[in-house]
């Protein structure tokens, strides 16, 4: 051990702030828990088992004072059986952010995510599922999680240079192979261009249908200044200023195919990142439902309607689909997805007040939350409206497992949870829990 990574809380806060860690156990956010002197330190850039030097990242001022410091992985002192090249050069400590795990064995970062989604489950006192049965899967046929990303949102420095923030600082970095892009965002040559000055993100949608689409991003963008390049082929080109999306080539949308169905999604609208997420989702979300056997489903944060198009199936002509979204150009698109399901409804709304404005209930909801989950109001509402099954998909295990112990209280009982590695070599998982009365 070097004296320059042996220090003390003091000296590490005043001199170098290099420490000398032993990473153990994973923790939220994708980083690994450590012990310096008795005190707990997040480290990220790591994996179990292994030591290093890592850069402590508190304010020296208040470092003294942290209840627990967080670091970052500078050196690999002795490797952790887990770790292995990284997918991704240009990704990591001083790097781009958004591979936080790219040096990690992929099957170890599904036992790690599997073992970070049990403890928060265990920490948030939820008690009606074995635990040990939350097992991260793979998504079907994703044999080494590249290629998988079909959304991009690039940065852009004041010199119109094109790459990606850092991981943990402002500046605009070269992304290089960019290996986990769909192709054809790699292939788009981004790098080799110079934005126009007021550009400050790029989008890049890769849709299972159809070309490319670009969108310049920037509050005073001017539109007549964009110049499209040769070289970006057949890709749709917009514009989004304060003033709303400008199409230059294409109609600012993009169309997406699940099984039969297009569904048309703004191009900065949300979607299922993962190549195969719509698919897999909506498969896992029917299944889910089809035992209930309902006649009526809400569809809550519904988006452009992927789950919506799924129930509608299943209740049939007779039933009644009623999807709830709250951005209003989504929730158009839902309407007009779906325009030939007569059962299925769209509402521009808060989830929440529509749900407090219902009388009566219904036999099964969907809801997909952003990361912020349901919370507590609408898992109540939704513990008394609900008649038979709740299927909660989420992306954010922390807030689901709050969402669930409020369940669980209410009376209901978790009956399945699926994990899937929907977002590979990051910390990131989406989920499907099936939840049912427990009296039932
Ligand atoms: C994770 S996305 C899910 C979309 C859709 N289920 C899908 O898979 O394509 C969450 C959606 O909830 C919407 N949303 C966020 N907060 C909302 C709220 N308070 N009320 C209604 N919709 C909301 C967002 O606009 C977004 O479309």
């Amino acid at each position: 051990m070097s004296p320059e990574t042996d220090r003390t809380a003091g000296d590490a806060a005043a001199q170098g702030r290099l420490l000398t860690l032993t990473a153990g156990n994973p923790a939220a956010g994708g980083t690994f828990v450590a012990r310096h002197e008795g005190r707990v330190v997040f480290v990220r850039g790591t994996t179990p088992g292994e030591t290093v030097t890592a850069r402590l990242l508190e304010d020296p001022k208040e470092a003294a004072d942290a209840r627990f410091w967080r670091a970052e992985t500078i050196d690999v002192l002795e490797a952790g059986v887990d770790r292995v090249p990284s997918v991704w050069d240009e990704a990591g400590i001083d790097g781009v952010g958004g591979a936080e795990w790219a040096h990690i064995a992929l099957p170890a970062q599904r036992r790690i995510a599997s073992e970070v989604m049990q403890e928060l489950l265990q920490r948030a006192g939820v008690r009606s599922y074995p635990l040990e049965e939350v097992q991260v899967e793979p998504a079907p046929h994703d044999l080494d999680g590249l290629g998988w990303r079909t959304r991009v949102r690039f940065a852009v420095d004041e010199d119109g240079r094109v790459g990606m923030r850092g991981w943990r600082s402002h500046d605009v970095r070269g992304v290089g192979e960019n290996p986990l892009a769909a192709r054809a965002i790699r292939e788009l040559p981004l790098e080799d261009w110079t934005a126009p000055a007021g550009t400050e993100a790029i989008d890049v949608v890769a849709p299972s249908t159809g070309p490319v689409s670009v969108v310049l991003i920037g509050r005073e963008l001017d539109p007549a200044s964009v110049e499209v390049p040769a070289a970006w082929g057949e890709a749709d080109v917009a514009v989004r200023t304060a003033r709303g999306l400008q199409p230059l080539r294409g109609d600012g949308s993009v169309r997406e195919r699940v099984g039969e169905r297009l569904f048309t999604v703004g191009a900065t609208g949300f979607w299922q990142v993962h190549r195969r997420a719509a698919e897999l989702l909506s498969e896992v979300v029917t299944a889910e439902l089809r035992p209930a056997e309902p006649r009526s489903v809400w569809d809550l944060y519904g988006g452009v309607g992927l789950f919506a198009a799924a129930a509608a199936e299943l209740v049939g002509p007779e039933g009644s689909v009623q999807s709830v979204e709250g951005n209003r150009r989504a929730s158009q698109q839902a309407a007009e997805n779906l325009a030939d399901l007569p059962q299925v409804s769209t509402a521009t709304a808060d989830v929440i007040d529509w749900v407090r404005a219902r009388r009566g209930g219904v036999d099964a909801v969907v809801l997909d939350p952003p990361r912020a989950g349901a919370g507590a109001e609408l898992m109540g509402l939704l513990a008394a409206a609900v008649r038979r099954r709740i299927v909660y998909v989420s992306c954010e295990p922390s807030t689901l497992a709050r969402d669930l112990a409020v369940a669980e209280k209410a009376g209901w009982r978790i009956t399945d949870l699926r994990a899937f590695d929907l977002f590979p070599h990051t910390h990131h998982m989406e989920s499907v829990t099936v939840l049912e009365r427990a009296e039932a």
